[in-house]
């Protein structure tokens, strides 16, 4: 499933990421691309250790555990410690690549199974010119350019790439979930469930107590319980 989620975080938490990024140390992104990436890719990143890093993280990571949406489609088990890159000037393309299947924590702390990979835009559309994520699956080409402080979520196993940047910059924080339902298309269903039920009860006539929502719920619930690993 490729999914739009929206305002993960306020107007205000962009323009202070913004703020932080613009005077942080950004280098090579080729320092840690896989050999297969390493010649598709041209982009800067931030080194994941330094204080604007931790920083925006943080922030990053409050708007992820707030956020409703993101959490029913993801069901996140761990989520990656979110990195930043950018795009533009001589540094402005990642030709076509598959991320990796695990992602390795900094001194030792864990792995994280790639199962959804998220790409939150921290730079508005007119920013820049080019620099749309492109990202493949049985569908076809999807083409995503989102507004700052918006993320698209997609499955880990897509071939992906993005675009030449041609004018300005594209600023963006990348990261990995390890879900607690591993296959995207039992995501998807449970997704697609969580969903209805929620227009259910906001529905007049349909409370809290109306039996075919109580049923519905626990139907949803049990199928979380037998597909789940926590
Ligand atoms: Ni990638």
């Amino acid at each position: 499933m490729l999914l739009h989620v929206r305002e993960v975080l306020t107007p205000e938490e962009v323009r202070q990421a913004r703020s932080i990024l613009a005077d942080a140390p950004w280098g090579d992104g080729r320092i840690t691309a896989g050999s297969q990436s390493a010649q598709a890719k041209r982009n800067e990143q931030l080194p994941e250790d330094c204080d604007a890093t931790r920083a925006v993280q943080q922030l990053l990571l409050r708007g992820l555990e707030r956020h409703q949406t993101f959490f029913s489609a993801a069901l996140p088990k761990q989520v990656s410690p979110p990195l930043f890159n950018r795009y533009g000037g001589e540094s402005n393309r990642f030709g076509n690549h598959v991320d990796s299947a695990v992602r390795y924590l900094r001194g030792g702390a864990g792995r994280v199974r790639t199962d959804v990979s998220c790409t939150l835009f921290l730079s508005d559309p007119d920013e820049y010119d080019g620099g749309e994520l492109m990202v493949e699956d049985t569908f076809g080409e999807h083409r995503v350019k989102l507004p700052a402080g918006d993320l698209v979520l997609y499955p880990g196993t897509s071939v992906h790439r993005v675009e030449p940047v041609t004018r300005g910059w594209r600023v963006a924080s990348y990261f990995w979930i390890q879900s607690m339902v591993r296959s995207d298309e039992q995501r998807r269903l449970l997704f697609d469930m969580d969903n209805h039920l929620r227009r259910l009860r906001a529905a007049a006539r349909l409370g809290e107590g109306d039996p075919s929502v109580i049923g519905l719920t626990s139907t949803y619930h049990n199928l979380l319980r037998m597909w789940l690993d926590v």
